[in-house]
């Protein structure tokens, strides 16, 4: 509907020159010529300056800013990067009228939606956000702005599901953590790392959708097929089997259990492929099942072609102890399932790493003991653990609390100086994974209690004893009273201060203040929270892949807190995060990979790298 106001006078504007005119919100620019008035924002959509300022010739409007040129006709950008908005002009009795109704949302929002996607492929921030936050004041969800990413980056994963959509699902989560005036902040951001993983890539090709009836007989041999198809590395029979599924409507449930069956069949891609499940159906539940073909279907690839750590040396001897408990997974996911109340409770059996029974907080299990023998024990000790707990009866969900502080701890400890040193290839990020795998684990279990996932938890363990390997080596009195200890682990209450202060610590790249902050912390749970994710959100990292891991890792941290419940312990995780935020890291690895190259061609490898490489394979 129009709405029409009077702006001026013609007389008021000489023919050449320019006026503004300010209606409710709108700042408008009058501009006169020959033979016509124009209208448009004032504002420029580069950056904001005065439109009125700039020059006009033949209808094209430069802004005296930067140069932007409009045609004054249509808002069209001839040079820049946005249109601006053009306002319909009558003149009449000597008086300009402008129409300043806005077109309703349902005509904007697609131009909107266009023009966020174009803003991704031109790599423009600025504009991303600028749209972003346009199709948010038009009432836009802004689950519906994370799937206009999701639509942009998930055909073009070129190795199927990737940090861009991880980073897209977290920061969808993050935004209920901000107040509604920045409540986009999150969103912008995994929009740009999006941009940034994926830009100007062709679409990944897709193999077309398979009647699973046809092929397999019936739904649920073609269900039982998929994992199969995906272990024998047949990527695209394996990903048009799961299109057809997802096109016949088989139910979500199903599919995750054929999914988690085959990301969990190997420690596939260092965890990443169980991690990547959670989050596509944690994304499908909020932007929509009916995106399930984009976003499921790239998980096939990122199972098939990733590394099977199992099958390497590292987890030679763990597994070989393992193997050699034997537990009986398909036995202990039933007995699991069934059970609503833990058993075994009794003295610890004699030589027993998990304190079979001993259960001091009712879990069947002695935690503190289980915690051990995977932060501090051998492969060996870490499977004997594994198993003792799972056979005592420990409910899963209390085994997955102790492997999830386990795995925190390991970050408490990790060395910081390890991975600023570009004479190895590790760092932080071969640690952090063991907080968001054990995270995406918790979700795995608690949607899938099945012998499958069991076996996540069997690599949960291993990954958390192996990152020891990273642990700082400065502690005077043995690992145990490492990082954690000196960052203030032990001792909560050393340094009392509000919410705010933690962004500040990890601001300014302060681990030591952090850690200090979280374990001190006795204010309300949620702002500790809402002050970690809000430094991931607004964390200045360069690289997209530390961005994104960032944000994932402060995610899990306050996931994993949550499900840790009310006590100290849950703070843990909160304050693992703060550390690892709060440290510098290493985000270009050039120099690295030049050592690599140079080590690599000599076929002479560095002493730590091989240290670190072999340690799995000679034990530690
Ligand atoms: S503000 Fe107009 S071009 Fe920069």
């Amino acid at each position: 509907m129009s709405e029409w106001v009077r702006a001026a006078a013609v007389a008021d504007i000489r023919v050449g020159g320019a006026r503004s005119f300010a209606w409710r919100d709108k700042r408008i620019a009058l501009f006169r010529t020959d033979g016509a008035v124009f209208a448009c924002d004032n504002r420029c959509p580069h950056q904001g300056y005065a439109l009125v300022r700039g020059d006009v010739r033949d209808g094209q409007l430069t802004c005296a800013w930067h140069n932007w040129k409009f045609d004054l006709r249509t808002g069209t950008c001839r040079h820049g990067g946005e249109n601006v908005r053009t306002y319909p002009v009558r003149v009449a009795g000597g008086q300009v009228y402008i129409d300043v109704a806005d077109p309703p949302a349902e005509v904007i929002r697609p131009e909107l939606f266009a023009s966020l996607a174009a803003a991704m492929e031109d790599l423009d921030v600025g504009r991303v956000a600028r749209d972003a936050l346009r199709l948010q004041r038009i009432g836009t969800p802004l689950a519906e702005v994370i799937r206009e990413g999701v639509r942009y980056a998930a055909p073009r994963a070129e190795d199927g599901w990737d940090h861009s959509l991880a980073t897209l699902t977290d920061c969808l989560a993050m935004s209920g953590f901000f107040a509604e005036s920045l409540r986009a902040l999150p969103v912008i951001q995994g929009l740009s790392v999006a941009a940034q993983d994926q830009v100007r890539r062709p679409a990944r090709r897709r193999p077309d959708p398979v009647d699973p009836v046809a092929a397999f007989g019936s739904a649920g041999e073609a269900l039982r097929a998929f994992p199969v198809l995906v272990e024998e590395e047949r990527q695209d029979e394996a990903e048009a089997l799961l299109r057809g599924l997802i096109a016949e409507r088989v139910p979500p449930a199903s599919l995750r259990h054929a999914i988690l069956t085959a990301a969990t069949d190997h420690f596939l891609a260092y965890g990443h492929s169980v991690i990547f499940v959670q989050k596509a159906f944690e994304l499908l539940g909020r932007i929509g099942w009916q995106e399930a073909d984009a976003v499921l279907s790239p998980l096939v690839p990122q199972m098939v072609l990733g590394t099977r750590y199992d099958r390497l040396p590292y987890m030679r001897r763990f597994l070989r102890a393992w193997q050699e408990a034997g537990p009986d997974l398909t036995a202990l996911a039933g007995q699991a399932g069934a059970r609503g109340a833990p058993r075994g409770r009794g003295r610890a059996r004699r030589g027993d790493p998990a304190g079979r029974g001993s259960g001091p907080g009712g879990t069947g299990f002695d935690e503190a003991r289980y915690r051990r023998a995977l932060t501090d024990g051998s492969p060996a000790d870490a499977a004997a653990a594994l198993a003792a707990a799972l056979e005592a009866g420990g409910p899963v969900t209390a085994i997955i609390d102790a492997t999830a502080r386990a795995a925190a701890e390991r970050l408490a400890r990790f060395d910081i100086d390890m991975d600023l040193d570009d004479s190895n290839d590790f760092g932080w990020l071969d640690v952090t994974h063991t907080l968001t795998y054990i995270d995406a684990l918790r979700w795995a279990w608690s949607a899938d209690p099945s012998p499958q996932v069991l076996r996540g938890l069997v690599h949960a363990a291993w990954f958390v004893q192996w990152t020891g390997q990273f642990d700082e080596r400065r502690a005077p009195a043995g690992r145990a009273a490492g990082g954690a200890a000196r960052a203030g682990w032990s001792r909560p209450g050393t340094r009392r201060a509000g919410a705010p202060e933690l962004r500040e610590a990890i601001a300014r790249r302060d681990p030591e203040a952090a850690v200090a902050l979280v374990t001190g912390y006795s204010g309300p749970r949620a702002e500790l929270e809402r002050s970690l994710v809000q430094a991931a959100a607004e964390d200045h990292s360069a690289a997209p892949i530390m961005v994104a891991h960032v944000i994932k890792t402060a995610h899990a941290a306050v996931s994993e807190s949550r499900a840790l419940g009310e006590g100290p312990a849950s703070a843990e995780p909160l304050a693992a995060a703060a550390r690892f935020l709060a440290s510098p890291k290493r985000e270009r690895f050039v120099v690295q990979s030049v050592l690599d190259a140079m080590t690599t061609l000599r076929g002479v490898p560095r002493p730590e790298s091989e240290r670190i490489r072999n340690a799995g394979a000679a034990g530690s």
